[in-house]
């Protein structure tokens, strides 16, 4: 199957299954979600995921929180009305700055990536650093995450103090597909330098949707700055926690042993999320829907 256009209302490509699948909406302002979609397609069997990227109004990382609680909300409502029966913020922006509108808006569970990254991050540094009481955790994101503190409330909340780096250029970098070049490591370099002069961290989290794709060339920038900080992103452990959170919820019985699916909607150019959207997946996208959310 090629791309197709059609809008939610619209019955969008199934899942190849005899039975019906309990569906988990993801939502994310473009295509780094899809590393969180990625590890909930590892981690939970059985459901089927609906993916909307709000491809034609990223980056949300630079815009104030009413436009990005608007566009979330949209998003969300409109998963639910698809039938979700549970909705994972895959957007750290979207989860900063809109996840009680979010919740207000729908009736289903809503799970985002900055609790369980927060989390993540505590239990790699105990593991690092046995016995630690209140270690500093820089915190990378992009400029609207860092403004909402949501990531230094997460730390405090588990005693740990954050400080936060907005790091606006790496997102673009991402994007282009320089993942292991060596503009972007110049890039993450000063990011660090300029972060490293004002804390000491034992943690590193990268809080922002793209930055698994450098976690690599990250990693390698902490360590040439001779520092021993375990670095984390919440992908895997916001996995973790929607599967903690299915366990709990009726959900769980519907869910068979049988490997999950999934289905995309963008909102821009379907063949630029196939293309970038594959990088970030980790695997090939055969159909992407477009969606207009009236721009
Ligand atoms: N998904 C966003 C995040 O995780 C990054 C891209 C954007 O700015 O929209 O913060």
């Amino acid at each position: 199957l090629g791309p197709t256009e059609t809008n939610m209302s619209t019955p969008a490509e199934s899942p190849m299954t005899d039975t019906p699948r309990p569906i988990v909406g993801v939502f994310d302002s473009g295509f780094g979600g899809l590393t969180v979609l990625r590890a909930l397609l590892s981690t939970i069997t059985g459901a089927h995921f609906v993916y909307i990227g709000d491809t034609a109004r990223l980056p949300y990382g630079a815009k104030s929180r009413a436009t990005v609680a608007r566009y979330a909300v949209e998003s969300a409502r409109l998963l639910e009305s698809r039938g979700a029966q549970l909705l994972v913020i895959a957007c750290n922006t979207a989860t900063a700055l809109a996840l009680d509108d979010i919740r207000s808006a729908v009736r289903v569970t809503v799970v985002g990536v900055i609790a369980p990254g927060a989390l993540a991050t505590a239990e790699a540094i105990a593991t690092s650093y046995p016995g630690l009481t209140n270690p500093d955790v820089l915190v990378l994101a992009t400029a609207a995450t860092v403004q909402s503190h949501a990531y230094h409330a997460a730390c405090a909340a588990l005693d740990m103090s954050a400080t936060e780096m907005a790091c606006p250029l790496l997102v673009p970098l991402v994007e282009e597909g320089w993942t292991d070049h060596p503009v972007t490591r110049d890039v993450i370099r000063i990011y660090l330098r300029e972060a490293f002069a004002e804390c000491t961290p034992r943690g590193v989290l990268l809080g922002c949707t793209h930055y698994p794709l450098i976690h690599a060339a990250i990693e390698s920038e902490v360590r040439g700055l001779y520092s021993h900080a375990v670095v984390v992103d919440s992908a895997q452990a916001t996995a973790d926690a929607v599967a903690r959170t299915v366990a709990t919820m009726p959900l769980i019985h519907q869910l068979t042993s049988s490997p999950s699916t999934f289905e995309c909607f963008a909102t821009d150019s379907v063949e630029k999320f196939q293309r970038l959207g594959s990088h970030f997946l980790d695997r090939s996208i055969s159909t992407v829907h477009l969606l207009d959310l009236g721009g």
